[in-house]
């Protein structure tokens, strides 16, 4: 063959290889509102830097007829490209080729992309849109599979890796995604289950929808298993690239550093009046979020799930931490087992990957009742005080209103190796609430006082006396348990001050395996 029909072949290859299953199936899942594999790489890397590996791979089966059937590429794209200028891995799913099914030769793909990227030290974005285990390969799509879920183990903790769902993602498949840092999904196509409902009917008798068994709803709603949900893959793509940019490269590397165009000593007075006078009544501590960081910018994480927690990354004179919040908005802002596990795994991937945390803390202490205990909330309450006390990056606490009882103890308090605590001067440092308190401590002589005027001033004129004492944050600062009793509007240049001061911070614990967080 001669030189230049070399070439041209190579051309023709390439041109076969990019059509994936063909212009018939690239038009069903337009038709369906999905993009292709390769649009959406291109809308989520810059421009012209996507490098393909593995065009030319082709399956191995020569079993049902799959020997006629061989599409170059196997269902997968996979290489690297870069999101503003860093490097990514990426692997893309192709819903036009067998259904996007995983193969032997499939899997060996995303291992070889995630072996690249551990080695290089940058993140993996993986586009999940698949029917699952390639039925006519067996066992060695399970052993893909298995393959894969190893990488995303190894790898975790040591280079950023990314989920978006995009279709399909079903059986044993859920769990590659299961294991990296965050799940996307979109509102349109996409589910998540274990077992299907055909399969779950068939069980246990239960008549359940697609959507209501694994849709975007109840993963952001109820399980937590996605982060974040896209009302279109358009709109998802953008969220992964805004995503990483709060993101270092690998866990040796620090967060990209942006240039701050809001002041540091910006003075928030809006901030000295945010508090109600009348300690139950609620207020959005994202105003108080919006207020503080760079520019109002709050790239909130898991904001449908547990939201008497917020979590979610900002930054503070261009430097990208994560920030934890109990929300009064809702649910008072309690933890229960939902917002304790939430908030453990952010803390921890936040110290896994070197970003400073900072937590709002309005706690009115740990959500009562059968329900949360017969849900465990002892483990999982342990959870978040084990993610906060092993972390080791820069911690700073405000405590803003009330810090009660364990949940004190738990919200990264100075004996849990926070570096600054502040509160504001509302804040309300004890065991428990005034009410509380003194049903407690006083029930006896409540129960002596037949007249029920007399009663009911008695607990008033206690509950007074108790709030002297405790309802301020001046006990906390008399041990020295509080650093500084702050100005709410100076927060901001606080934190700032805070982390410019922490950044040289060096922090070890005990050398170990692992620890043993209780799961
Ligand atoms: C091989 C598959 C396939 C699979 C789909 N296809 N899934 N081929 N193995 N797992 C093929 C179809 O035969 C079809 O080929 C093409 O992909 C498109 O599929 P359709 O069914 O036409 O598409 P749609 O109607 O959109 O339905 C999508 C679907 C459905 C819901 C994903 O295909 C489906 O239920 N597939 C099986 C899902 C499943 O049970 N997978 C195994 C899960 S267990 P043609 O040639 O007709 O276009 C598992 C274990 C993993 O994955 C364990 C890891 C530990």
């Amino acid at each position: 063959m001669a030189f230049e029909d070399k070439i041209k072949e190579l051309i023709n290859k390439r041109e076969m290889a990019r059509l994936g299953g063909g212009e018939k199936r690239i038009e069903a899942q337009h038709a369906k509102g999905k993009l292709t594999a390769r649009e959406r790489i291109e809308l989520l890397l810059d421009e012209g830097s996507f490098e393909e590996f593995d065009m030319f791979v082709t399956h191995r089966c020569n079993m049902f007829k799959l020997e006629e059937q061989k599409v170059l590429g196997d269902g997968v794209v996979t290489g690297h490209g870069t999101i503003d200028g860093r490097v990514v891995y990426v692997f893309s799913q192709d819903f036009t080729v067998f259904g996007g099914s995983l193969s032997e030769m499939f899997a060996r793909k995303i291992v070889k992309v995630m072996d690249e990227a551990l080695k290089v030290g940058a993140p993996v974005i993986g586009i999940n849109d698949s029917g699952g285990a390639r039925i006519q390969e067996g066992v060695l799509s399970l052993a893909g599979y298995a393959d894969i879920f190893q990488r995303n183990i190894e790898a975790s903790g040591v280079i950023p890796q990314i989920s978006a769902v995009f279709g399909p993602c079903a059986g044993g498949a859920v769990y590659s995604p299961a294991l990296t840092d965050f799940i996307l999904m979109s509102e349109q196509q996409s589910y998540m289950f274990v077992t299907g409902p055909k399969v779950t009917k068939t069980v246990i008798g239960e008549d359940i929808s697609i959507e209501d068994l694994g849709g975007y709803k109840v993963h952001s709603v109820k399980s937590g298993v996605t982060h974040f949900v896209a009302e279109t893959e358009e709109e998802g793509l953008m969220m992964l690239r805004k995503l990483l940019s709060y993101l270092p490269q690998n866990n040796l590397e620090e967060s990209p550093l942006f240039e701050c165009s809001d002041p540091i000593d910006r003075i928030e007075d809006s901030l000295n009046h945010i508090i109600p006078d009348d300690v139950n009544k609620p207020y959005d501590v994202l105003d108080i979020i919006g207020a503080i960081v760079d520019n109002g910018e709050f790239m909130e994480v898991h904001s449908a799930y547990a939201r008497n927690m917020v979590v979610g990354f900002a930054r503070f004179n261009g430097q990208a931490v994560g920030i934890v919040a109990n929300q009064p908005n809702f649910l008072a802002g309690v933890l229960d087992v939902d917002s304790s596990r939430k908030a453990a795994r952010f803390v921890r991937f936040c110290d896994a990957f070197n970003i400073p945390i900072i937590t709002l803390v309005d706690v009115p202490g740990f959500m009562p009742g059968s329900a949360q205990e017969y849900g465990g909330i002892i483990i999982h309450g342990a959870k978040l005080m084990f993610a906060y006390g092993e972390a080791t990056v820069p911690k700073i606490t405000i405590t803003l209103r009330k810090s009660y009882g364990g949940a004190h103890d738990v919200m990264a308090c100075k004996q849990l190796k926070a570096d600054l605590n502040y509160a504001w001067p509302s804040a309300e440092i004890a065991v428990m609430g005034a009410s509380g308190a003194v049903q407690i401590l006083n029930a006896k002589e409540i129960k002596n006082i037949e007249d029920p005027n007399e009663q009911a001033q008695f607990v008033v004129d206690k509950e007074e006396e108790y709030r002297k004492y405790f309802a301020n944050p001046y006990q906390a600062a008399q041990f020295g348990f509080i650093d500084d009793v702050i100005e709410p509007r100076n927060t901001r240049f606080r934190i700032i001050r805070g982390l410019s001061l922490l950044q040289t911070k060096k922090e070890t614990r005990p050398p170990k395996k692992h620890g043993n967080i209780p799961l």
